[in-house]
């Protein structure tokens, strides 16, 4: 619905083929300039900005005088007729850039104060504090870039429901005031009123209820699913977020995959971009080994090698130490990796020992020379270590579970220094055969590597029986994009008593299990199909497909890394009485 009752056009549809036609417009001041008796405005709407020219050849010296005086961002309303711009005066870079609107009336429907922060920038010109464009959102908003991230988004998110339609599923909500639902992080809790001392829930995810629907016979379950976590933050996590959450019947993994490929197929496409399927499959085990994480960005091909063979014997302390402690020798050699200065490698070093390593060695060879501290090994040669002209050699070593954060931010620091040319755009990859379970915080005993509804490997439930956890692995899976997560999912568990075999090794007594899962545990008994399904972090897509750094450029009111909303100001004092009537107390 273009045309309303007080306007005819968009700003941003003018075209050539307008020209000579009457209009009428409405929109906000982005700039406004005055050039010797004419007066222009470039009015901006949701689909764009025109040019708007005040001139004594159409616009009455009132009405230029008024023009004279409007102040940025307020919302104007334009009568007008569409003009072909001069040759001389066209500008290709804006899609109204043939045209412009001889104003001749105008009315300010909606003065604004001056605004607080700049809409309207020049090129290059750097963007207010985030703090302060947070504050006031209303304006950030009014930003090109967002809106049209935000235009994407909800482009995207019509594309994933036609899709999962398409294919049979169900649009079901699930509640928001809930029990908890586990997934790793804290429970953004809600006091009941009416039954003070109890709390509802925010969900994690509508991880049971999808269940559920499942044991209720709905077969084929999606929802774009809020969900709130109380974790720390970062650029790509938000408190509360959303997912693109799946759930079927009668599946298997590779059914889940072919829906879920369909889907991220689909969105690629609505941001213009061809992706082929079927994706890659890695095992978890592979990554880790290759890669150092869970989440490679396979658009590049430096892998990780285990090099302790290489280095075993030749003189090395801290070599030996690590291996003699059962670690091993790990690292990458590096093509063309000689490009990289001292400084640049003092960084790497710097960044291995914050991931907890003890130091980065390294070799170079430049011609038939080998110079970096491994060039002292006893008996290396540039053929010993398998290094061509230009090559570099990077190494660490110590546990895996050091040596693995460590080289993946290497390896990441390396590509992004180097910017090698990528092998593909758009390097997708299913990770599977993720362990089931792993060790918790304090390492005294296990926790779900996901969540705890994960069905075990068919193959390895006799491991779990023996109480063999660490070898048990997962029926989950990822999908990770050019180094990032975008979901997770895996079959589920539909064996009451496995579940709560499950839910024993993670220290959760049958007590504690009918307490907080009963609900689950009873569906699971009443006749439950086999299932499985996934859910995709759709503010990361969103993210990813607008080229954005940070999840706030496309969720309109985000919060900040410390969880605060700035513009409506939450989370909020709330007063005495109100809390004295939900049975709470402030601790003094
Ligand atoms: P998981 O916890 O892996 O799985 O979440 C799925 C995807 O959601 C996105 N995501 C987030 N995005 C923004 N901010 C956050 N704080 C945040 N946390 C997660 C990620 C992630 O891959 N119930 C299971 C899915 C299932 O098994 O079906 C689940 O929630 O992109």
């Amino acid at each position: 619905m273009t045309r309303t009752a007080l306007r005819t056009h968009y700003c941003g549809a003018l075209r050539l083929e307008h020209e000579g036609q009457p209009v009428q417009l409405g929109g906000w001041v982005h700039r406004r300039r005055d050039l010797g008796g004419i007066v222009f405005f470039d009015l901006r709407d949701r689909e764009g900005i025109v040019q708007v020219a005040f001139g004594p050849a159409w616009s009455s010296p009132d009405v230029i005088e008024r023009a004279q005086a409007v102040g940025a961002e307020s919302v104007v309303m334009i009568d007008g007729t569409v003009g072909a711009r001069p040759e001389g005066a066209r500008n290709a870079a804006m899609a109204t850039g043939d045209v412009e609107v001889h104003a001749t009336d105008f009315r300010i429907v909606g003065p604004a104060e001056t605004p607080p922060i700049p809409v309207w920038r020049t090129k290059g010109e750097e963007l207010p504090a985030e703090e302060l464009r947070l504050q006031y959102r209303y304006l950030d908003l009014r930003r090109p870039e967002l809106q049209r991230n935000l235009a994407l988004r909800h482009r995207l998110l019509q594309r994933a429901r036609g899709t999962l339609t398409q294919a049979g599923f169900y649009e079901l909500e699930t509640p928001i005031l809930t029990r908890p639902t586990p997934e790793g992080a804290r429970d953004y809790l809600v006091p009941s009123r009416v039954h003070p001392g109890r709390f509802y829930a925010l969900p994690q995810s509508p991880q049971i209820y999808k269940q559920i629907l499942m044991a209720s016979g709905f077969d084929r379950y999606f929802q774009i699913a809020r969900c709130f976590r109380d974790e720390d933050l970062r650029a790509d996590r938000q408190p509360e977020f959303t997912q693109i959450d799946i759930e079927a019947s009668f599946v298997t993994a590779e059914d889940v995959y072919a829906v879920v490929e369909s889907v991220l197929v689909d969105l690629w496409q609505v941001a213009g971009h061809d992706v082929p399927t079927p994706f890659t499959r890695m095992a978890h085990a592979d990554a880790m080994e290759r890669y150092g994480t869970d989440k490679p960005d396979l658009r590049f091909g430096l892998v990780l090698e285990d090099l302790t063979d290489l280095v075993r014997g030749r003189g090395f302390q801290a070599f030996e130490q690590a291996v003699d402690a059962g670690g091993r020798v790990r690292g990458m050699r590096v093509e063309g990796g000689v490009a990289l200065s001292r400084k640049d490698l003092d960084t790497l070093t710097q960044q291995a020992k914050s991931a907890g390593v003890g130091g980065l060695a390294t070799l170079k060879r430049k011609g038939d020379e080998l110079t970096g501290p491994l060039a002292r090994l006893e008996g290396m040669t540039a053929e010993v270590a398998g290094l061509r002209d230009g090559d570099l050699l990077l190494v660490v070593a110590g546990a895996d579970r050091i040596t693995s954060p460590a080289l993946d931010r290497v390896r990441l620091a390396v590509i992004h220094k180097l910017a090698p040319a990528p092998r593909q755009d758009h390097a997708f990859a299913w990770i599977e055969g993720f362990p089931l379970f792993e060790p918790n915080e304090d390492e005294t005993g296990w926790e779900p590597a996901h969540h705890p509804f994960t069905a075990p490997a068919d193959a390895d439930v006799a491991l779990l029986r023996e109480g063999r956890l660490e070898q048990v692995r997962a029926q989950h899976y990822d999908v990770v994009y050019n180094g990032n997560e975008l979901g997770s999912g895996s079959i589920r568990i539909s064996d009451p008593d496995l579940q709560l075999t499950v839910l024993e090794a993670f220290g959760i007594t049958r007590e504690d299990a009918a307490r907080r899962f009963g609900f689950l545990l009873q569906a699971l008994r009443g006749g439950v199909p086999p299932h499985g399904g996934f859910a995709l972090g759709f503010d990361r897509i969103v993210m990813l497909l607008t080229g954005s750094d940070s999840l706030r450029d496309v969720i309109a009111f985000p919060k900040t890394t410390a969880a605060r909303a700035l513009f409506e100001d939450a989370p909020t004092l709330v007063p005495e009485d109100e809390l004295a009537e939900l049975g709470i107390q402030r601790l003094p």
